[in-house]
Formats: structure tokens, sequence, C-alpha cells
């Protein structure tokens, strides 16, 4: 971890606790994906990469023992020290579904915030974001953050078809657009945009941090084309997790040492899930 995340961590992320929040709004994005609001009378500091563990309820007769995590997709703070959170999701089973059946002012129990986040780079003035699927959510929220710490950023975002791309029209104009098969943006895949860019841009190395959420094979080719070029690559990682905070150990993840066998587990929820893409060990 870099000094950067690791004072990051020691500051602020003990303050994390269970809040009671509202639902203001609960969209359909499109057919796979919804976008919660959720408003909380308060709420720690939080940077984009950290996540929360909702608390859900249950749906068709299943009802989740554990809690779910998911990354933060923006938040907005008032005057009075309330607090508005977004969450961008998929629905995949018992949890999401009784997630996206939430309607305005029903209440939700969740942890947070929770994990490391995306470290900001003071010395690099340029940032890539490359964001798949769900793992839109926390680049939408970093590329928030980047404006507004004044880095120049081009952004990606990359889905299977132009019905499961789950940016609203406004944020359209702030990534460049992929589909496997053309029907929204351009046709391909998203790290295929990002490597366009590198080459027609030409960054220089030492002046570029590179973001990337999504798919882990996406991942994988960001890295792939970051790490040659000695080019920062910061990459937020998804395990299957049960306690979110570094307890169960059940969501490890293989990252490189200098001593013998050359590797060691890390916790995708208390080290991650923003990991150095060259610390990792793919598999
Ligand atoms: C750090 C982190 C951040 C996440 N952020 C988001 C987010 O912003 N938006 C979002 O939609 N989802 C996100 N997820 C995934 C989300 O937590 C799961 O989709 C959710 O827990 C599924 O709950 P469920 O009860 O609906 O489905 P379940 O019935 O638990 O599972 C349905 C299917 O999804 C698979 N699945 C469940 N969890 C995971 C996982 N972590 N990795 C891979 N496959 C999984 C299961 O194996 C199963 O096949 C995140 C996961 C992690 C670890
Ligand atoms: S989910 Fe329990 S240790 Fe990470």
């Amino acid at each position: 971890m870099s000094p950067t995340q690791n004072a990051w961590r020691t500051a602020e992320l003990r303050a994390r606790g269970i809040f009671t929040g509202r639902v203001l709004s609960n969209d359909s994005l499109c057919p796979e994906h919804y976008r919660i609001r959720i408003g909380l009378e308060s709420f720690p500091p939080t940077r984009p990469g950290q996540f929360i563990n909702i608390r859900c309820g249950g749906y068709r007769g299943r009802v989740p023992l554990l809690r779910r995590p998911f990354s933060l997709a923006g938040r907005r703070d008032a005057s009075d020290g309330s607090v508005e959170l977004d969450i961008l999701y998929r629905v995949v089973g018992a949890g999401t579904a009784w997630l996206a059946g939430l309607e305005t002012d029903a209440q939700i129990d969740l942890i947070g915030p929770l994990g490391n986040g995306f470290a900001i780079r003071e010395d690099k003035p340029q940032a890539a974001l490359v964001g798949g699927g769900t793992g839109i959510g926390p680049m939408i929220y970093l590329a928030e953050a980047l404006a507004a710490a004044g880095r120049a950023v081009a952004a990606f975002a990359g889905a299977r078809t132009a019905s499961t791309m789950p940016l609203i029209e406004k944020q359209k104009e702030t990534f460049a657009i992929t589909t496997d098969d053309g029907s929204m943006g351009h046709a391909g895949m998203v790290h295929e945009a990002f490597s366009r860019w590198l080459d027609n841009e030409k960054p220089r190395p030492a002046e570029l941090v590179v973001y990337a959420c999504g798919p882990e094979a996406m991942m994988k080719a960001v890295a792939d084309i970051c790490t040659p070029d000695g080019i920062e690559c910061q990459l937020a990682m998804e395990r299957h997790m049960a306690c979110g905070m570094g307890t169960c150990q059940g969501c490890a993840i293989k990252v490189k040492t200098d001593e013998p066998p050359g590797w060691m587990f890390k916790l995708v929820c208390k080290d991650g899930p923003v990991f150095d893409a060259e610390e990792l060990v793919w598999e």
C-alpha cells in the first residue's frame, strides 16, 4: 500500500459505523441496473473506491444472512451535515432483488465506509478511468472527485450492449463509451478504447495514473497495458465477502512478496478493495 493510502487509512478509516438511511430514490437505469440514492443524517468522510455493507431483506422466501457490499457511486454533502450516497447496482440474486423493490422513504441499514479507496496522486496531473458494468459506479464518483481536484480526466465506460449501459444522459458526456456489439459508442472492449487513447495521446507515464473497476478480465487487460510502460494502475478488486471488515478471512487475494514463496494473502475488504496492479498475483 502506498504512503498516501496508508495515511488515509489511519486517519479516517476508524470513523466507520452502522447507519440507518432513507431511500431518496431508486431508479431503474436499464433492464439490469438500478441507482439508489440514500439519505443519511450524517456519514463519515469517504473516497471513491470505498464500499458500504447493506443489510438486505428477503425476496421470494430467500433472506440473505450476510450483508451485501456495494461501492459508492457518488456522494453529496448538505450544509446541515446530512449526506446523500449513490449506489449503482445490478440485480443478480435475492439481496439485490430486495434492494430493487425498495420504495422512496424505506429505511436502509448499512455499515460503512469500508475499504481503502482510490488514491488521488498529488504528483500526477492526468488520470484515466476504465469502468465496466457495475464497475462504472465507482468511476462516476472518482471522475467527480478528480475533476474537483483539478485533474485532467479521460474516462472510459464499457457494457455488453446499449441496453445494459448504466450511465444517465448527463454522465454519457464524461465517458467515452464502448459496447461489445457496437450498439452504443465504439464497438469493442473498453480496455481497447483505453489502449487506443494511450497510443493517440501519448501521455507521459510518470504523469499519468490509471484507475479501473469492472470484470476481472477487463482489469487484468488494463494492468497488462499499463505495467510494461511503468504507468501506475490502481484496481478495485472484488471477492465474495462475509464480514467486510477483516474478521472472517473470506475475501483473500494473492499479492507478491520478496520472501519465498513469492506471494502472500491480503484481504480485499480490509487491505483493498483497491490494489496497485503491480502488487497482484493473477491466477
Ligand atoms: C467490494 C465490492 C463492491 C461491490 N460493489 C458493487 C456495486 O457497486 N454494484 C453491484 O451491483 N454489485 C457490487 N458488488 C457485488 C455485490 O456485492 C453482489 O452482486 C451482491 O452481494 C449479490 O447479492 P445477492 O443477494 O443479490 O446475490 P447472491 O444470491 O448472493 O448471488 C447471486 C450471484 O452473484 C454472485 N456474486 C455475489 N457476490 C459476488 C461477488 N462479490 N463477486 C462475484 N460474484 C458474486 C454469486 O456467486 C451468485 O452467482 C460488489 C462486491 C464487492 C466485494
Ligand atoms: S469479508 Fe471477512 S475478511 Fe474480508
